[in-house]
């Protein structure tokens, strides 16, 4: 089963209509901050099958191990996050928060149940001011704003655990 974090969102919803198609089982966990069930509704119309939904806040662990309880995940697509780069210059602390501290609680939880699986939902931001374009993949990472340097401090906390079990994928 994938856990969708996000799932509610714009392309969160997308990609649940992607893996409906493709036939794999979902659950997704969106505490609705920037989306409402009703994406989640038309999900379901389109791929003909009831969508599992779990409301809660990656932030929270006790919301998280609640849905590793309840299915048995074994990968996450995490979607889940703040995304304005002008509202993250005004409230950056909020970012940080939510971003960071809810993807390492995310990731401690995967740990925790021996979920080795996951697609991170990054950002071009990563990428700074690139001097060409298109922007490939291994030009050097820099942020010019608290969301883009949120994402690019997850890549670095992703390298970091990769680093300390090389079974994660
Ligand atoms: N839209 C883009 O062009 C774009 C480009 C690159 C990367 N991204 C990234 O992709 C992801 C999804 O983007 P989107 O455009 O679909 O945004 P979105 O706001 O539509 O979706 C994000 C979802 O995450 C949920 N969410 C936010 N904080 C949460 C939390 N603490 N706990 C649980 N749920 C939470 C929101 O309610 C929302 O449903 C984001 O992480 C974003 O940074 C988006």
């Amino acid at each position: 089963m994938v856990l969708v974090t996000g799932g509610a969102g714009y392309i969160g919803s997308h990609t649940c209509v992607a893996l409906g198609e493709a036939g794999f089982d979902f659950v997704v966990f969106d505490n609705l901050c920037n989306s409402s069930q009703e994406s989640l509704k038309r999900v379901s119309k389109i791929i003909g099958k009831r969508v599992d939904f779990v409301e809660g806040d990656i932030r929270n662990a006790k919301d998280l191990q609640k849905v590793f309880d309840t299915y048995h995940i074994d990968s996450v697509i995490h979607f889940a996050g703040l995304k304005a780069v002008g509202e993250s210059v005004k409230i950056p602390l909020k970012y940080y928060e939510n971003n960071i501290n809810g993807t390492i609680t995310l990731l401690k939880t995967m740990q925790e149940n021996s979920c080795k699986k996951i697609v991170f939902s990054s950002s071009a931001t990563v990428y700074g001011d690139p001097h060409t374009t298109p922007v490939k993949k291994e030009f050097p990472l820099s942020a010019t704003n608290p969301y883009g340097r949120t994402k690019l401090f997850i890549e670095e906390i992703l390298r970091d655990l990769f680093v300390s079990d090389s079974d994660l994928k």
